[in-house]
């Protein structure tokens, strides 16, 4: 999500840092960027000449010194709240006055400004996957996010080519709310036998009218990430039907994350 979100902004014309966790981390960011651009390319929704462009406003680094005096920082880390949190002190400490967003899928937005020193400039930018492609963006807003750094995250998402929509704190918001109790009930499907993993994605695509099914779709969010994001609503709702089937976890246990590592439900 992080060199999605990043390509996204290029795209848009803004200058972006991308800050990796260490050398090797942000140099697989740039990898994953130059991969997404050569399929816009593909597609020809952009051209060759326009990677030179991008990649000439673009600085990838593992220090966080270098996003001093952004305008916009938005953390793009795993699902886990210790994660988040450090991270995002991290951006505090560097980019003073600035508007520090959290991509979060799930995370309460009042909880993690809790534990910052300005909860007034700290919002949350959920972006959909792929980023370069997707329109809309929930905006959540914290009890103490102000005024101006909501109105900053609406200008920021239009100014990237997106659909701001704004969302109260709740946990999986609108998208995951409504989307994992969902997979986990194809995942459930999957595991008593009532079809196969290509009869349930056909069934949803052709009857559903989803442009993908739920499997092929886990697959491409990553199977790590939809088991944080609905543990992390499981938890703060305590309601059953976010609880993880067992068949999730146990594809995570042996390493299965998806199409990012070449295997999930299917095989890439
Ligand atoms: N995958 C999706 O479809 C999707 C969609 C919308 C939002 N999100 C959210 O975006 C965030 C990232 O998801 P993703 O799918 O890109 O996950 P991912 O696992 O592909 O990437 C997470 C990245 O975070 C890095 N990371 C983890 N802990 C870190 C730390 N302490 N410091 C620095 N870097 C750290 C990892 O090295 C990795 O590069 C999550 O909050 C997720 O809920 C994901």
């Amino acid at each position: 999500m992080g060199t999605g979100i990043a390509q996204a902004f290029l795209q848009s014309g803004f200058d972006v840092v991308l800050v990796g966790r260490s050398e090797e981390s942000a140099k697989k960011g740039l990898d994953l960027m130059n991969a997404g651009i050569s399929k816009a390319i593909a597609k020809g929704s952009l051209k060759e000449s326009d990677r030179n462009n991008m990649l000439s406003r673009l600085k990838v680094t593992n220090k966080y010194d270098a996003i001093s005096g952004s305008a916009l920082v938005i953390e793009a880390v795993s699902e886990i709240l210790e994660s988040k949190i450090s991270v995002l002190r991290e951006c505090e400490k560097y980019a003073k006055g600035s508007l520090i967003a959290t991509n979060t899928s799930s995370i309460s937005i009042t909880l993690l400004a809790n534990s910052l020193a300005n909860p007034e400039m700290f919002i949350g930018m959920h972006f959909f996957n792929p980023v370069p492609v997707m329109k809309p963006v929930e905006i959540i807003t914290g009890e103490k996010t102000s005024q101006k750094a909501t109105e900053l995250a609406f200008k920021f998402s239009e100014m990237c080519d997106k659909t701001p929509i704004k969302v109260k704190d709740y946990p999986g918001f609108v998208a995951n709310s409504i989307l994992m109790p969902m997979l986990n009930e194809a995942i459930l499907l999957l595991e008593k036998n009532v079809a196969t993993k290509e009869g349930i994605d056909a069934i949803v695509k052709l009857g559903l009218r989803h442009p993908m099914g739920p499997l092929e779709l886990a697959d491409f969010i990553g199977l790590d990430v939809c088991l944080d994001i609905t543990n992390s609503i499981y938890k703060a709702t305590k309601d059953e039907k976010y609880k993880p089937e067992r068949l999730l976890v146990e594809m995570v246990e042996q390493k299965k994350l998806g199409k990012k590592i070449g295997e999930g439900f299917y095989k890439y």
